[in-house]
């Protein structure tokens, strides 16, 4: 069953220089207990369609479509009701531990902190609570780490603490943005099987770059190209059979499979190409791919793809 639906999903943000169509035209589904991995260049639209589910975005920005979650519109409803959904129903892990951690309160305060803003617990059990998310999170001898500052916790341990936080509230979706960017390969490994142990119940979108901690984690993997999905499909159908052309490339460009770049760059999300939007960049194009903007269109069971060469 459906726990979050996405339908037509536009999220753009008016600039002095013109609308940025971060994310453009987005409809994709994630099943409860499902890990649906995001994966795309940098800039095309990855966190901004993370924050969108959560409705964290900036005043001006211009949202449409839908985002059903249980049921109900998170577009449709107040901001009151938003917040009871954040964190409790749906919870960010964010990008950079250094910058989301504050430096001068406790991490054992901050956790509990979070816990308090969605459940009324007093101070002593909040303060609990988070020692115990905390040794879920295998930081060891949590009751004497909660009193210490994030600069006395390493970037394993301070990606650990952000995994209690996202988790403080038991939420049915987990969003992590980049949970293991800028960790050595053997931290990144034991964040990845934390991750897989602590989320087993749980839904979860997980963005990355990395194709090896997707193929780890996800269900089912997409693949976003100048805000939208190019092609999505099971981790086994992206990895042996793949059918987009950036899908293509973007395997190629991985150690291990020659590491050979796309060429060109992605386009301003201003001034988007007609029709296919990697038409620039792509060694198949043809005369349609530059008048045509194509759809997407399921090329076996559950494997979408977006491109007139498929
Ligand atoms: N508030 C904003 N106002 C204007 N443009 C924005 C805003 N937030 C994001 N953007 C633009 O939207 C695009 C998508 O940004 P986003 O952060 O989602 O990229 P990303 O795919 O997460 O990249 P990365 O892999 O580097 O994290 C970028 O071009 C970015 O500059
Ligand atoms: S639609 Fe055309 S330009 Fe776009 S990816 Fe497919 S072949 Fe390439
Ligand atoms: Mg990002």
């Amino acid at each position: 069953m459906n726990l979050l639906e996405i339908i037509d999903l536009k999220t753009h943000f008016p600039t002095s220089n013109g609308l940025v169509k971060a994310v453009d035209t987005i409809d994709m589904s994630i099943s409860e207990q499902e890990t649906f991995g995001l994966i795309g260049e940098t800039g095309c639209g990855k966190s901004v369609l993370g924050h969108s589910i959560i409705r964290l975005l900036q005043s001006d920005t211009v949202m449409k479509g839908k985002i059903i979650y249980k049921g109900k519109n998170l577009l449709e409803i107040s901001e009151a009701e938003m917040r009871n959904i954040r964190g409790e129903e749906i919870a960010m892990i964010l990008q950079n531990p250094t910058t989301s951690l504050n430096p001068v309160i406790t991490v054992g305060e901050q956790i509990a902190e979070a816990i308090r803003l969605h459940q009324r617990l007093n101070k002593k059990d909040a303060k609990q609570k988070a020692i115990e998310m905390l040794e879920a999170v295998r930081i060891p001898s949590p009751s004497q780490r909660a009193n210490e500052y994030p600069h006395e916790f390493s970037g394993g341990m301070k990606q650990r603490v952000m995994i209690a936080m996202g988790l403080a509230c038991d939420p049915a979706l987990v969003i992590a943005d980049e949970p293991t960017k800028g960790l050595d390969v053997t931290i990144k490994i034991q964040i990845v099987e934390l991750m897989k142990e602590v989320t087993a119940q749980k839904a979860m979108l997980l963005i990355t770059h990395d194709l090896g901690v997707a193929s780890e984690m996800c269900d089912r993997i997409a693949l976003m190209y100048a805000g939208e999905l190019v092609e999505y499909a099971s981790v086994i159908e992206i990895f042996e059979n793949p059918l987009h052309p950036y899908t293509i490339g973007f395997l190629d460009s991985l150690p291990g499979r020659g590491l050979v770049p796309i060429p060109g760059m992605s386009p301003s999300l201003i001034d988007l190409p007609d029709g296919c939007r990697f038409h620039p960049r792509c060694s198949h194009v043809m005369e349609i791919c530059r008048q045509k903007h194509p759809g997407m269109t399921e090329m076996k069971d559950g494997h979408f793809v977006r491109c007139f060469h498929a």
